[in-house]
């Protein structure tokens, strides 16, 4: 058992072992014993470790997460400390409506008062579907106690008739072929329910996958974690080595503050280009940033992420799944390749308590397959592209998934390398792209460009993954199957398509795209990075006297409240005002 004589007065002491406050200290002892809980266990200066339950029926990708709490607890109490669990609010992608992007920030608050108004000293936070990662974070980043992640670990590999099928990216290419007439809706809802086959998150690179290789990456959670699968029994042992490391940072008073540095941020920033990560990593990257009092900005992403190769040969941008993934190295051997190209900072602090330099000793790919070496990479330039122009200020497009026909059609025209335009269609919401895609009187042709609006954070409200549109189906059935799009929503992290997303400041905060109308002339020039509507200015004075377009009301009190506290995507669609508040455990709470 390791040493637990506290080297300092622990912040639970000060509710269960208090002498200036014997009533209170009563108080808050006497209930816990009410399952069976001694007096001796909660007042022996022993840390008190919360783990943050984010598994439940309602978030079937965390759900294991109740299972391999026990593991956590086992290790908590070996190295001496005492396990508290209890639930977060949960954040389901898949099912939550209008989106589970409104809960991001509803859960961040959850946390950030359990934390701080609970006797703990320290937290294991438990992650997997993909906003369960970032809030969490951004949470302890907060409030700046000990924290360490446990990833639930990606689903194993799905197959269906041979053929890998990975979660997300199996759908966003069935309904295409569905839409084509080359499978039918049961063939469509098989596929579906065969990329789904054990316990655990999505298995292609998605926003899951991709939001726990970043908090490996910080240094947030043990080396090797992020890509275990969770039915893998290295889980589990990940779990019980998980809990225990927890104690001994409360131990060692090791702190986010401490790890989620701005160097941390930016190895963060260019492991998720070389591994085709979500654009969802985007906000949510900027979002923990501004929590952890991180200056970083837009342009960090064109900066130091851009010219990172593609390393991970992973669904959406690559061929396979989580399983593989893993037995290649997962994300210790995509940080190897990067280190040793001299493109990540090795030195910052992990939870390990060694550097991310010594953790990743060794740790070099034994399949060339699946993780490529920096020198023969997937692709060169794999990070996303920063844009900006007359129809917003900050927008990305993730270069990893442009595919060979799009590149072919639209970015190789002789002389004009990188420029095209085309002829917008607007779409004011999902509902309104459904409705009107296949009316043959919207003359949609290859040389068009779809455009969604009122999907950004105010407009949903939210945000919401709905700027991968497909095209009409009579376009499908010719083999287009991707058009330009442009839009103030975000797109699914399993989606294979070339979009212009996040886009900044939304519609429904008077961007540019509030003033764009069907029929009008788009320039993009991804060698400016610049995307333009071709209007002129008294023309979008003119349209600006017409007002915004509509969207709709708030649904429920907390719509209302993120309506009235929501940043812009390129700030990482925060509630406003609430950086202000920081390392929160360092102040104890009144009694
Ligand atoms: Fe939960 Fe993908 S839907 S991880
Ligand atoms: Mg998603």
């Amino acid at each position: 058992m390791t040493d637990t004589t506290p080297k300092r007065r622990l912040r639970s002491q000060d509710w269960f072992d208090n002498p200036d406050h014997a009533d209170m200290t009563a108080l808050y002892l006497e209930r816990f014993m009410n399952y069976g809980t001694t007096p001796e266990e909660l007042r022996a200066g022993r840390p008190i470790i919360g783990i943050a339950q984010s598994g439940s029926d309602l978030n079937p990708c965390n759900r294991h997460h109740l299972d391999l709490a026990k593991r956590v607890r086992d290790g908590i109490r070996d190295a001496g400390g005492i396990p508290i669990e209890f639930p977060t609010h949960t954040l389901f992608e898949n099912c939550k409506r209008p989106t589970a992007a409104l809960d991001r920030n509803l859960a961040y608050l959850g946390l950030v008062e359990l934390l701080y108004g609970y006797p703990f000293d320290g937290v294991v936070l438990t992650t997997g579907c993909d906003k369960t990662t970032p809030s969490a974070l951004m949470a302890a980043a907060t409030v700046d106690l000990p924290a360490i992640v446990l990833s639930g670990g990606p689903m194993l590999d799905g197959w269906h008739e041979g053929d890998l099928v990975g979660s997300g990216t199996v759908i966003w290419r069935s309904r295409r072929k569905y839409a084509a007439g080359e499978i039918t809706r049961d063939e469509f809802l098989e596929t579906a329910l065969d990329s789904a086959p054990s316990v655990g998150h999505c298995n292609t690179m998605g926003t899951a996958s991709t939001m726990n290789a970043i908090a490996e990456a910080l240094g947030m959670s043990l080396t090797g974690c992020a890509a275990i699968p969770a039915a893998y029994r290295e889980r589990g042992q990940m779990a019980y080595r998980t809990g225990k490391r927890a104690v001994e940072l409360v131990l060692e008073d090791l702190r986010p503050s401490d790890i989620m540095t701005r160097d941390a941020f930016l190895n963060a920033i260019r492991v998720n280009a070389a591994i085709g990560g979500s654009t969802n990593a985007q906000p949510h990257i900027m979002a923990m940033a501004k929590h952890a009092g991180v200056d970083l900005t837009p342009e960090d992403w064109q900066a130091h992420g851009y010219d990172i190769p593609l390393l991970a040969n992973v669904q959406p941008a690559g061929k396979y799944l989580g399983e593989r993934f893993h037995r290649a190295g997962g994300v210790p051997a995509i940080m190897w390749e990067l280190l040793q190209a001299g493109k990540l900072d090795g030195s910052c602090a992990t939870v390990s308590g060694a550097t991310m330099a010594e953790n990743l000793d060794g740790r070099e790919s034994p399949d060339r397959e699946v993780i490529r070496t920096y020198s023969d990479p997937m692709m060169e330039r794999a990070g996303f592209f920063v844009l900006s122009g007359n129809l917003f200020d900050f927008a990305i497009m993730k270069t990893s998934v442009i595919s060979d026909e799009f590149r072919t059609r639209y970015l190789s025209t002789p002389g004009s390398e990188g420029i095209f335009e085309g002829t917008a269609f607007v779409f004011d919401g999902s509902e309104d792209y459904h409705t009107r895609i296949n009316d043959p009187a919207l003359e949609i042709d290859e040389n068009s460009i779809l455009v969604i609006r009122g999907a950004g954070p105010l407009g949903w409200p939210g945000s919401a993954e709905v700027v991968n549109m497909q095209p009409p189906d009579r376009l499908l059935k010719r083999g287009i199957t991707s058009l330009p799009t442009i839009g103030d929503g975000r797109q699914s992290g399993t989606a294979d398509s070339p979009s212009i997303l996040n886009a900044s400041p939304e519609s429904a905060a008077g961007g540019g795209l509030a003033w764009l109308r069907t029929g009008d002339r788009i320039r993009i020039n991804l060698e400016q990075g610049r995307c333009d509507m071709l209007v002129d200015a008294e023309e979008i004075a003119r349209r600006k006297s017409e007002g915004l377009p509509e969207i709709p009301p708030s649904a429920t009190p907390w719509q209302k409240i993120y309506r009235e506290t929501v940043t812009q995507m390129q700030d990482g669609a925060t509630i406003r005002g609430a950086e202000e508040f920081r390392q929160l455990s360092r102040k104890l709470p009144r009694h």
